[in-house]
C-alpha cells in the first residue's frame, strides 16, 4: 500500500480573450487530496471538509480521471481518496479543475510516474469533462504544471509555459454567487461573428507579446473577451460599473475568472491590486453579496507532494 498527500492550487481560465485556450495557477490557494492504493479494484472517495459535495462518487470529478490514469496506463488498484482542503465549486477559480490536477498528480505519484506532463493533462480534462460538460485544460494545465499555460491545440495537445511578468499582480474576488461552469457554457453562441473573432485573435497575440516583452500594459489592453463576456457579465452584477471603478483606479484590465462568477483585476503594483480587491469587496457588499478577495501573483509552481509513505 501507498499513500501520497497532493496539491493543486487554483487558477483563472481565459485571461479575458484566451476562451478556453488560456490560463494561471494562483499562489495561496487550493485542493489537498490524501490518495491511497491497495491491491483489488475501486474507487472510494470521502469528502473531509465541510464544502457541500455529492455523495456519489459518480459526480465527483476525481472518479473520471482516476479511471482515466488506470485506461492510459494498463495499471490496476484500489483507491482511496480523501478530500482535505477544497475550494467552492462554482467559484470560478479552477475548483473542479484543482481536484481533477490534484487527482492525476497523485495517481502518477502513487505509480511511480508513468505519465508526462501532458498526459496528466489528457487525465485531468477527464474531471473537467464532467464539470462542465467539456473537455478544456486552460484550468487544468497551470493547475497541474504552474505559470501561465497557452493551449496552442488539443488534438492533440499542445501546450506552452509562457513567460510572467515580474510586476504582475491580479486581485481576485470570490462573490457568494453559484454560477456553475456548464451553465455558464450552454449559454455560449456556437458561431462567433467574424467582427469579434478578429478582436479576439488580436487581442491573444497582444496579451503573448505583452507577456514575453514585459509590457504590463499591453498585457492589458489585450486582456479583452468579444466572445464570452458579453453573454456571461449578466450573472455578475454591476459588472460594467464595477470594470470603470478598477480602471479608474488605476488598474490595467478587469475580466471574468473563467466562467465566473470570480472577477480579477490585472495590476503592475501590489498596492494598486489590494485597492482593487478593496473597491471589487466593496461593490459586492452594496450589492447585499459576501465576496472573498484575494491579492496573489502568479506562482509558477503547479501541483505538488506534500507527503508519501509506503503503509
Ligand atoms: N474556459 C472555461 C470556460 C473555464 O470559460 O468555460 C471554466 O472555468
Amino acid at each position: 500500500m501507498k499513500k501520497v498527500r497532493v496539491f493543486a492550487p487554483a487558477s483563472i481560465a481565459n485571461l479575458g480573450c484566451g476562451f478556453d485556450i488560456m490560463g494561471l495557477a494562483l499562489d495561496e490557494v487550493g485542493d489537498i487530496l490524501e490518495m491511497t492504493a491497495s491491491e483489488g479494484e475501486g474507487i472510494s472517495i470521502q469528502n473531509k471538509t465541510s464544502v457541500p459535495l455529492p455523495d456519489d462518487i459518480e459526480e465527483n470529478v476525481i472518479t473520471p480521471v482516476i479511471r482515466k490514469f488506470f485506461q492510459m496506463t494498463g495499471l490496476s488498484g484500489h483507491i482511496d481518496v480523501a478530500i482535505c482542503q477544497k475550494i467552492y465549486p462554482g467559484s470560478g477559480i479552477g475548483s473542479s479543475a484543482a481536484s481533477s490536477a490534484a487527482a492525476a498528480y497523485g495517481m502518477n505519484e502513487l505509480y511511480d510516474c508513468p505519465l508526462s506532463d501532458e498526459e496528466m493533462v489528457v487525465c485531468a480534462m477527464e474531471g473537467e469533462n464532467l464539470a462542465s460538460g467539456g473537455y478544456h485544460a486552460d484550468n487544468a494545465a497551470p493547475a497541474l504544471l504552474g505559470g501561465i499555460i497557452l493551449i496552442r491545440g488539443y488534438e492533440p495537445l499542445d501546450m506552452i509555459q509562457l513567460p510572467i511578468p515580474g510586476n504582475f499582480y491580479c486581485a481576485v474576488v470570490h462573490p457568494e454567487i453559484v454560477v456553475s461552469t456548464k451553465a455558464a457554457r450552454s449559454i455560449l453562441p456556437k458561431a462567433v461573428p467574424m467582427h469579434d473573432a478578429i478582436s479576439q485573435w488580436g487581442n491573444v497575440g497582444g496579451l503573448v507579446a505583452g507577456l514575453y516583452s514585459g509590457n504590463i500594459g499591453l498585457v492589458g489592453r489585450a486582456m479583452k473577451d468579444s466572445v464570452a463576456e458579453p453573454y456571461r457579465k449578466q450573472f455578475i452584477p454591476g459588472f460594467d460599473q464595477l470594470r470603470e471603478q478598477i480602471l479608474s483606479s488605476g488598474s490595467m484590465a478587469m475580466n471574468i475568472s473563467g466562467s465566473g462568477p470570480s472577477v480579477f483585476s490585472l495590476s503592475d503594483k501590489r498596492e494598486i491590486a489590494h485597492r482593487a480587491g478593496e473597491i471589487m469587496k466593496k461593490h459586492f457588499t452594496a450589492h447585499g453579496i459576501n465576496c472573498d478577495v484575494y491579492v496573489v501573483k502568479v506562482t509558477n509552481k503547479g501541483a505538488k507532494l506534500l507527503a508519501h509513505e509506503v503503509l
